[in-house]
């Protein structure tokens, strides 16, 4: 397994990652909300709209495996409320198929590199509070959480 950025000229790519954004939402918040909450077009314009340097300071990273796209996370670099940044993991996904293969852990080492990278002295993401594979995955890298808002939760680490 190997972890590259998307190309951002390739639209089969972009697409494939939009797709699992919507997916991610499906198995978080049940089919219902998760399909309802943001069209196709959009989320391919969110994935779009972290790879336009002038919107956004973010990378989709890719995880390969035997030629094929397994898993992803998209960072970017997120303002505080103080005005100074932090970097953010906007999402995760790892196809069933590979998971728990240690996958997700190698994407959140190579997000944090790149945050590092970047200057960043925290790295958070936010998820939902019954998300408890996130939360693992987090706690094993070692975030902590430090607000519950709206059955969210954010998680964080200092880099
Ligand atoms: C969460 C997710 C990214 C984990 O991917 P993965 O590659 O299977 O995770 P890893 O194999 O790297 O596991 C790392 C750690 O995560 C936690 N974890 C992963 N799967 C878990 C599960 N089914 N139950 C509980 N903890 C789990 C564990 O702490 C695990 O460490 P361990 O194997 O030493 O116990 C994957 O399940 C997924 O894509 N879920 C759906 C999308 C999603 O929820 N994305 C986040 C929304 S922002």
């Amino acid at each position: 397994m190997n972890i590259r950025e998307i190309d951002a000229n390739s639209v089969a790519e972009i697409e494939l990652v939009a797709g699992r954004m919507r997916d991610t939402l499906v198995e978080v918040l049940g089919a219902a909300v998760g399909r309802e909450m943001y069209s196709l077009e959009w989320l391919v314009a969110r994935v779009r709209w972290h790879l336009d340097p002038l919107e956004c300071n973010g990378a989709v990273f890719l995880a390969v495996a035997d030629q094929e796209i397994v898993g992803h996370t998209i960072v970017r670099l997120e303002p505080d409320d103080d005005g100074t940044h932090f970097g953010l993991f906007s999402t995760f996904y790892v196809a069933p198929a590979s998971r728990n293969q240690a996958i997700a852990k190698e994407l959140v080492k190579h997000g944090e590199n790149w945050m590092r990278g970047k200057g960043m002295q925290v790295s958070r993401t936010y998820t939902a509070e019954n998300n408890i594979k996130l939360h693992n995955l987090m706690f094993q890298n070692g975030y902590e959480i430090i607000l519950r808002k709206n059955d969210m939760v954010v998680l964080s680490k200092f880099l």
